[in-house]
């Protein structure tokens, strides 16, 4: 099997870890689980769960734990995409080839789906104490760090800068923030996550978080060069968004040129951190550096 096609095999793989602890439509509230499972479903790269998974294996990690924590982060991805798309904040009306919840369901169950799937997510993850009551001390760690990511020292608090710069001019360093958190932290809280519950040793996680770091920035960056670049059809969401809400990328700042640049630059430095951990990582590597020509 080639990467490619092992690829594949681990999507289908995640996506049914994802199905299985997806909350079932029940009860007078019922219209929330569906609005939850209608963008969550809607497919996606997976990237997270599957950079966390990825981790967890490179560092001998075999047991169930994880899973749990893969469909927490593609929850806490999908609602800080769902808001993304609000119209007080991007204003989109497609993603992962959809109409955007909001559209479909209306702003206030836009706005519950997300809050949703974020409370959700820990309600989930917390189950892995019930699969390894024995490993709850790498479960706490796990756990707080996908709550510190997230926050507002994490995703929001990048997403905050992000909002509120709209319209207006950023310095490199401003961008780098934004980029470091609203992308940076959610992709470091997975593969840290993958590390903490294989038993990695604290420089060892460390690493990782910069490993991830590296490849959250060129992911980002290469998300702007999209935005200009590609179709809708492609991306199965709208091109030129930031254009339109008057955002300033990297794509902006420094051309698109040193920006495709600067992505494979940072993601090759992201390989040799990660070949520096000694340990067999083939498919992660192929994944980072498939990551820099990505089409979607
Ligand atoms: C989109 O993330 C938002 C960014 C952080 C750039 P992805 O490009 O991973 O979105 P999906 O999960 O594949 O839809
Ligand atoms: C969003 O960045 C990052 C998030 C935390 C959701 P963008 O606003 O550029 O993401 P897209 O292009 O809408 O996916
Ligand atoms: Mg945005
Ligand atoms: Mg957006
Ligand atoms: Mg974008």
């Amino acid at each position: 099997m080639n990467f490619e096609e092992l690829k594949e095999q681990k999507i289908e793989e995640i996506e049914a870890v994802i199905k299985a602890y997806l909350p079932r439509p029940d009860g007078y509230q019922r219209e929330i689980m569906e609005a939850m499972a209608y963008s969550v479903t809607a497919g996606g790269k997976r990237l997270r769960p599957m950079l966390m998974q990825e981790v967890y294996r490179l560092f001998g990690g075999h047991g169930k734990e994880i899973e749990p924590f893969m469909a927490a982060i593609e929850m806490i991805h999908t609602y800080s995409l769902v808001h993304d798309d609000l119209p007080a904040m991007d204003n989109d009306e497609y993603r992962r080839g959809r109409k955007t919840t909001h559209v479909v369901y209306g702003e206030a169950m836009g706005i519950l789906a997300g809050d949703a799937l974020l409370n959700y997510a820990f309600e989930t993850a917390i189950k892995a104490f019930d699969i390894a009551p024995d490993r709850s001390v790498q479960i706490g760690q796990a756990l707080r760090v996908l709550a510190e990511k997230a926050g507002i020292y994490g995703m929001i608090g990048g997403q905050v800068v992000d909002v509120a710069s709209c319209g207006k001019g950023l310095t490199q360093d401003m961008l780098d923030f934004i980029y470091e958190l609203k992308t940076g932290a959610l992709i470091e809280s997975a593969m840290m996550i993958g590390a903490i519950l294989a038993g990695a040793e604290e420089e060892s996680v460390r690493t990782v978080e910069k490993i991830a770091s590296d490849v959250g920035l060129a992911f980002q960056i290469q998300d702007d060069i999209l935005d200009v670049t590609s179709t809708m059809e492609e991306l199965g969401k709208p091109i030129h968004s930031d254009e339109k809400n008057e955002k300033t990328t990297y794509v902006s700042l420094k051309g698109l040129d040193t920006a495709k640049r600067d992505v494979e630059q940072i993601s090759v430095e992201a390989v040799e951190l990660l070949k520096n951990l000694g340990r067999e990582g083939s498919y992660l590597e192929y994944l980072i550096r498939e990551l820099i020509h990505r089409k979607k």
